[in-house]
């Protein structure tokens, strides 16, 4: 079986030196050529897939796909512009014909927004903080969302890899409400999301499979008592990329967590619940926080998860899927088995 990984790569100057490629988090969604050989490797290690890397550069990938050569695409593609960016490429291979694993563009799309995402979820009576989003930077908090109260967490409304969730997103007034919807529209050139600050455990949740047969892999805990006082009990940029490095990693996760029966129940049925109502396909990763009532809400989806493969760089899908037994190879494997049996594509 011919499998095209359809990845963004990050530029090599960003790259040479491991804590320099974060000071600048304009390529934090997209993947180190390190991570994506340890995909193509993987999907190789099965003797009947033949894996090319395919850079997801316009120029380079709508040749490639066009020709029609591949089987199926498994699609890394994080996007390059724009609000839909992660859907782009799903769009075009619909309009080729060509099987992708992972979700659709609709899905990618309002997975990419997060106020879309969480007025889907609300629709369907799944807890979610409550929000709004904002451009306004003389405003205040009574004006933009009148039921909440401080602490609140201001985050773009676009954006993955923790990019521009600082550790100032945690906000206890109004003069840091408007400094932090400054800092959004001039950083990221977008509105802002405005959250009631969850406070509770912190979880994120791992989903393989499709439809009925989608199944949990273990709940990793990010434990946010291990995080340093000045991330404010957010798991922030400068927590996940600066302050756990590889020589100095964080000890912050717990998988699988410490739950009670009936929590690891609650959490399992509204992660599938979620993702299901989303339409994801084939693989997710749902971060979940609970609420002053000890409710587990949805914080965000992530339908193309990280999967930094060293075990040291504390990537939670392969985490969890470590713990559940699967190596590398077998993971990114159960993922192309996903897709490929939604097609009837045998391998
Ligand atoms: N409403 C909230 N209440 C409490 N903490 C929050 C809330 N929203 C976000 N956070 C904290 O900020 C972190 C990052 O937020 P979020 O997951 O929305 O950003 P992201 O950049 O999309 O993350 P990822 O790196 O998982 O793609 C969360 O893991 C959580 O610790
Ligand atoms: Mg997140």
């Amino acid at each position: 079986m011919r499998v095209a990984l359809l990845a963004y790569i990050k530029p090599k100057e960003n790259v040479t030196n491991w804590s320099d490629q974060f000071e600048d988090d304009t390529f934090a969604e997209w993947d180190s050529i390190e991570t994506v050989q340890a995909v193509c490797d993987a999907l190789n290690s099965h003797p009947d897939v033949e894996c090319e890397i395919v850079e997801a550069i316009p120029e380079i990938a709508l040749p490639r796909l066009m020709v029609r050569k591949y089987d199926v695409v498994f699609n890394i593609a994080e996007g390059m512009r724009g609000a839909s960016r992660e859907a782009q490429f799903p769009a075009v291979m619909e309009m080729l014909g060509i099987p992708y694993t992972g979700s659709g563009p609709l899905t990618l799309a309002t997975a990419l927004d997060k106020a879309r995402t969480k007025e889907v979820l609300m629709h369907h009576g799944i807890p979610v903080a409550k929000f709004t989003t904002s451009k306004d930077t003389q405003t205040t908090l009574a004006k933009l969302l009148p039921e909440a109260e401080y602490p609140v967490v201001v985050k773009p409304l676009s954006e993955g890899s923790s990019k521009g969730v600082k550790n100032s997103s945690f906000v206890n007034n109004d003069a840091e409400l408007r400094a932090e919807i400054q800092r959004i529209a001039t950083d990221y050139n977008q509105q802002a999301i405005i959250e009631e600050f969850l406070p509770g455990r912190e979880f994120t949740v791992a989903v393989l499979g499709n439809g009925a047969n989608a199944r949990v892999l273990p709940i990793v805990e990010i434990k946010l008592s291990e995080l340093p006082k000045e991330a404010n009990g957010i798991y922030s940029y400068e927590a996940k990329w600066i302050y756990d490095v590889r020589d100095n990693p964080l000890d912050i996760f717990a998988c699988p967590a410490d739950l009670t029966p009936e929590l690891q129940k609650e959490i399992t049925e509204t992660v599938l619940r979620t993702y299901n109502v989303l339409d994801c396909k084939d693989w997710s990763r749902i971060d979940v926080r609970l609420d002053k009532n000890g409710k587990p809400n949805i914080i965000e989806v992530n339908p193309l998860p990280g999967i930094l493969p060293k075990i040291e760089d504390n990537s939670c899908f392969p985490k969890a899927a470590r713990t559940a037994g699967m190596n590398y190879n077998q993971t990114m494997l159960g993922v192309l088995k996903a897709g490929c049996e939604r097609y009837g594509i045998k391998f």
